[in-house]
């Protein structure tokens, strides 16, 4: 495993000329055309990184961008890995782990979720405060002692210090925030009713698909997490799920999620 993961990296370091990003991206569903945002040096589809798993879900690229933001060095990827597309966790987090690798010392993670918060509203940007995990856990298995411990800490797992910035940024450029704990869950299915009161009754603010594994596998490692989510639905309404809707209520947040992802990127220490 942690071969693969060493092979990977050093096969991307060639193909992109040693670069070093400082910030990892990933780009949830409707929220990709970020990466147009990139003063692109290196794109690589994930079909030629040996190793990488590819996406099949609709509406996302399967690629990474290597440039500049703000004048600071990112990786994003466009399109991410699920578990419910067939993947192992070992694989939905593959590139987390790769991007570490490639240097990386922050981790920001964009998704689309259902609010179970009733005072959410559809197009609303949430700042992830904390998670609750409902997937399998993508550390079960050997420890790989020589990127994280065998039980690793989840206090702080989304950044308190960036998640202050986001809210100074936020207030500044006039975006509204609403801030909540994400439940993951494996999907395919949008929640039952009864399954959104129990997220509800359990902690929970949105319901998504994605984002826990990535964040648990870069805690591991030390890595610092900043996550936003873009409700697309509002799973206590009557409304009923729908991927588009998914794809459309994500572009139209698009551009705050841009806006303050660009400013806290240059505004990192
Ligand atoms: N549930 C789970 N995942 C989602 C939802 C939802 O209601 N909306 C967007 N992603």
């Amino acid at each position: 495993m942690l071969e693969a993961i060493k092979q990977t990296a050093a096969w991307i370091k060639a193909a992109t000329n040693d670069f070093t990003p400082e910030v990892g991206i990933i780009l949830g569903t409707g929220l990709g055309d970020f990466g147009e945002k990139i003063e692109a040096a290196y794109v690589l589809d994930y079909k030629e990184i040996p190793g990488f798993p590819v996406s099949t879900v609709e509406g996302h690229k399967g690629r990474m961008i290597f440039g500049t933001i703000e004048g600071r060095k990112v990786v994003a990827m466009q399109g991410r890995f699920h578990y419910y597309e067939g993947y192992k966790m070992t694989e939905v987090t593959f590139p987390v782990r790769v991007m570490k690798l490639l240097g990386i010392e922050y981790l920001f993670v964009s998704n689309a979720s259902g609010g179970i918060n009733t005072s959410f509203r559809t197009g609303d940007l949430m700042i992830i405060t904390d998670h609750i995990n409902l997937m399998p856990n993508p550390l079960i298995g050997p420890n790989l002692a020589e990127l994280g411990p065998r039980f690793p800490d989840m206090h702080n797992c989304y950044d308190k210090e960036l998640i202050a910035k986001a809210t100074a940024i936020a207030e500044r450029e006039g975006i509204k925030l609403q801030y909540g704990v994400y439940v993951g869950g494996t999907g395919p299915t949008f929640e039952t009713q009864a399954e959104y009161r129990y997220f509800k009754a359990i902690g929970g603010d949105t319901a998504g698909m994605s984002t826990v594994p990535e964040v648990i596998v870069a805690r591991h490692m030390g890595v610092p997490c900043f996550g936003v989510s873009v409700i697309t639905n509002c799973g206590l309404s009557d409304e009923i799920g729908d991927h588009e809707d998914v794809q459309r209520q994500g572009k139209k947040a698009a551009v705050r999620m841009e806006t303050l992802f660009k400013a806290m990127i240059k505004e990192l220490k």
